[in-house]
């Protein structure tokens, strides 16, 4: 990214508010698994990356990436459909980049859903899990660097990562649909290897349930602008050591199996996000 950071991103969010006046407060970040999630939507606008002033574009091919802009059961929301991860070169600013735009444009709720492998033993492949807390061990922070004062303070709290209120509704919403739920810890590793069994009894033994290579980074831009993080992952695998082999094949397959509970619970949920 060239230039001065948030000269950049109110280029972007200049350009979406030319879009569109009305921005919601809340937000959704979704995997391509969850793609139904978008097309249930009314009143859709879609915006791909590539048309909007330095927005990072994915590099899988075909996957470009949208913001899409959309009523749940009656309530705006923006879906980030696609993100970009440290471990494709982005620089941690690059990943946070939409994040910070929507910040810009009144975000106040953001629901980061990412693909996790479990390390808590008592998970299982398939199960939703509300972030309670991380562990950053990606190496890398989104706010590196000369502090923008307008954006957030030089040393955020993290004492409160993601809100215990909106857990809590998640959970209730969840038991109301029959949608089973657990809380743990997510580990934030920089990947794209997967971990090896060592490095997994390392994380159980400092308290991590779960590990990924998504979301710190995005939860901490959140919390440095005083937007509230909602965190669910999907187990998509048990961590490396707790069964046979990983495969992102896997990764893929039990993502999209397990998305109609996800979509479910989120499409429930947003409308109450107050
Ligand atoms: N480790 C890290 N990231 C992941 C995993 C895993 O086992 N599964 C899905 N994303």
């Amino acid at each position: 990214m060239i230039g001065d950071t948030t000269q950049v991103i109110d280029e972007a969010a200049a350009y979406l508010r030319a879009q569109r006046t009305v921005w919601p407060s809340v937000a959704v970040v979704l995997g391509s698994a969850q793609a139904a999630f978008v097309s249930a939507l009314e009143e859709r606008q879609e915006i791909s990356y590539t048309d909007i002033p330095d927005w990072p574009v994915p590099s899988v091919p075909g996957h470009a990436g949208k913001l899409i802009v959309g009523k749940a059961h009656g309530r705006l929301v923006t879906v980030m459909s696609g993100r970009v991860h440290l471990y494709e070169g982005w620089t941690p600013q690059e990943v946070v980049f939409g994040v910070r735009v929507l910040g810009r444009l009144g975000l106040k709720n953001l629901i980061l859903t990412n693909a996790a492998g479990g390390i808590n033993p008592a998970y299982h492949r398939g199960l939703l899990v509300l972030l309670n807390d991380h562990i950053n061990l990606q190496g890398a922070n989104p706010l590196t660097g000369p502090n923008d004062d307008q954006l957030g303070p030089r040393f955020p709290d993290m004492s409160h990562a993601y809100s215990t209120a909106l857990r809590e509704l998640a959970k209730q919403t969840a038991a109301e649909l029959g949608v089973e739920v657990s809380e743990g810890v997510y580990a934030g590793l920089l990947g794209p290897s997967f971990e090896t069994p060592a490095e997994i009894r390392y994380l159980r033994a400092i308290g991590a349930d779960l590990a990924g290579m998504s979301t710190v980074a995005e939860a901490i831009a959140a919390r440095h602008m005083g937007i509230h993080v909602l965190g669910i992952s999907t187990v998509t695998n048990m961590a490396s050591g707790m069964q046979a082999e990983l495969s992102h094949a896997e990764v893929l397959e039990v993502g999209r199996s397990a998305s109609g509970a996800l979509i479910r619970l989120l499409g429930t949920l947003i409308p109450r996000i107050a």
